[in-house]
């Protein structure tokens, strides 16, 4: 894909550059179909969650609407189904979603999307699984989950920002999976490299939805270059 002259449909690449379009569209895996989101819009949200000085009541509001552009993005080939409608002055068709989705915010980070994915999906119903990643290991340990004993047939919608070791959502994707959904969707703000690969050891079929693939974690399990801890910059550090 990159010629001799290190180019990218007709585009001369730095270094830099060339790292980065390998992370967004060359890296394939084989179980999870990456999505990046590329719109101006989805960059500057993503940019004031990035900045240090971003306080928590815009962080919150800020995160709540790069979900809503995910989520929009992340909709655009759902099935739906036609329905006669009346307006004032007529009937004409009309659609709805043939499948609302279940959503399923993983506490706590995840809470700061769920208001707007269920703005947008009205008829959605969510569920909710609580996991806190144990600071030295650096491993899930789940302290909720409420979700609903069968998913066969279903669509889920996993909301978390950070995808980072993988282990929150490797644990959040086998409880769904093991309920037999149909499609898994993950909406997440960043995504490391690292997680993204152990996700796909996993051998579960999902779609990863995100603003952005980051360059890789710290020793302490960290996005780098990230935003830091995104349950602490919406709700305090606890
Ligand atoms: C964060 C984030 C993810 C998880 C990602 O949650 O919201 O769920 O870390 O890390 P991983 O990919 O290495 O598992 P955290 O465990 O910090 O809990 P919180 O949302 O309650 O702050
Ligand atoms: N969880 C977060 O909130 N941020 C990270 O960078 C990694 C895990």
């Amino acid at each position: 894909m990159f010629g001799s002259g290190r180019t990218f449909h007709g585009l001369i690449l730095t270094t830099a550059g060339r790292k980065q379009l390998y992370r967004k569209f060359v890296t394939s895996y084989e179980h999870i179909e990456m999505r990046p989101v590329e719109h101006p819009l989805v960059a500057s949200r993503l940019a004031i969650l990035r900045h240090v000085d971003t306080n928590r009541a815009v962080f919150r509001t800020t995160l709540a609407e790069l979900a809503t552009l995910l989520i929009y993005e992340s909709t655009k080939d759902a099935s739906t189904e036609a329905v006669r409608i009346p307006t004032p002055l007529t009937e004409t068709d009309g659609v709805r979603l043939e499948h609302p989705p279940l959503l399923v915010p993983i506490l706590r980070a995840g809470l700061g999307m769920a208001e707007a994915a269920q703005r947008l999906l009205p008829e959605s119903e969510m569920g909710f699984v609580g996991l806190a990643r144990d600071e030295t290991t650096h491993e899930a340990r789940a302290y909720m989950e409420v979700l609903p004993e069968d998913l066969t047939g279903r669509t889920v919608f996993v909301l978390d920002p950070m995808i980072a070791t993988g282990g929150s959502l490797a644990h959040c994707a086998r409880m769904i999976n093991n309920r037999n959904a149909a499609s898994i969707t993950v909406i997440c703000a960043l995504a490391a490299p690292e997680g993204l690969a152990y996700v796909d050891t996993l051998g579960i079929r999902m779609r990863v939805v995100t603003a952005s693939v980051d360059e890789r974690l710290n020793e302490h399990a960290y996005i780098v270059p990230g935003l830091g801890d995104a349950g602490d910059r919406q709700f305090g550090t606890i």
